[in-house]
């Protein structure tokens, strides 16, 4: 059986990692009821992340679109298997639109972003109609990542303890017991 190589996996749990930690620094920068100063240094370090993130992100996904998935290690019904694979597309695609859709809100904001003091972006010009664009379709595709995400580590954690099948262990070490 297909399992998920050493490349795969470190994308797999690097993503996660990273994206989860802008996830919270978003929700952070919005709900967090920070003072000024705090919140500047939190977007600044947002901004500058996310702009890495996104070209690792275009790496991992188009990495899994050349390899392909791997298939269920047990027999799922039919409606499982419908349901994963819309769940990972949507992961996938909010990896891609997360970045893209802060960086267009960045261009045109009227203000500069600074990627750690390797390179500034310029912003092209300040038009609010397309900046309040970017940022509400920004925040739709985070709650939907976030539902998602639910679902998603909800489903493996039901696969370790509850089928007690290799799911989650072969995303992790990547070699299946027989
Ligand atoms: C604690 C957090 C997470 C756990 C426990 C987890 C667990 C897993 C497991 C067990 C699989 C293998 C599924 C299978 O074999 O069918 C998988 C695949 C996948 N996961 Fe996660 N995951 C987590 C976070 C994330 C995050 C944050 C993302 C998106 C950024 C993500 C995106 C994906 C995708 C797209 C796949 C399909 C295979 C691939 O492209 O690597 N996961 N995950
Ligand atoms: C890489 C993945 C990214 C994730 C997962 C992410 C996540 C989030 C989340 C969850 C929020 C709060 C949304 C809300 O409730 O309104 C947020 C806000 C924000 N993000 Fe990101 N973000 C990412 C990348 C970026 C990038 C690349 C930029 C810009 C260069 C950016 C700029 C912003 C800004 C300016 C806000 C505050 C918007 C406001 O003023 O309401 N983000 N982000």
């Amino acid at each position: 059986m297909k399992t998920y190589n050493k490349l795969s996996r470190l994308n797999h749990w690097s993503v996660a990692i990273f994206f989860m930690v802008m996830l919270i620094a978003g929700l952070t920068l919005e709900y967090g009821g920070l003072s000024k100063a705090d919140n500047f240094t939190l977007l600044k370090f947002h901004k500058a992340m996310g702009v890495l993130l996104f070209l690792w992100g275009l790496w991992r996904v188009g990495y899994r679109l050349v390899q392909g998935f791997a298939e269920p290690v047990s027999i799922v019904e039919r409606w499982q298997q419908i349901a994963s694979k819309a769940i990972h597309n949507l992961l996938l695609l909010a990896v891609v639109m997360m970045p893209v859709s802060g960086l267009v809100m960045a261009l045109f904001s009227g203000y500069p972003t600074d990627v750690f003091g390797l390179v500034t972006i310029p912003s092209i010009e300040k038009i609010d109609s397309i900046s309040m664009f970017a940022r509400s379709v920004h925040k739709w595709v985070a709650y939907a990542f976030i539902t998602a995400l639910f679902l998603h580590i909800g489903a493996a954690l039901k696969h370790h303890f509850i089928n007690r099948d290799q799911t989650l262990t072969r995303m992790i070490f990547g070699k299946i017991q027989k």
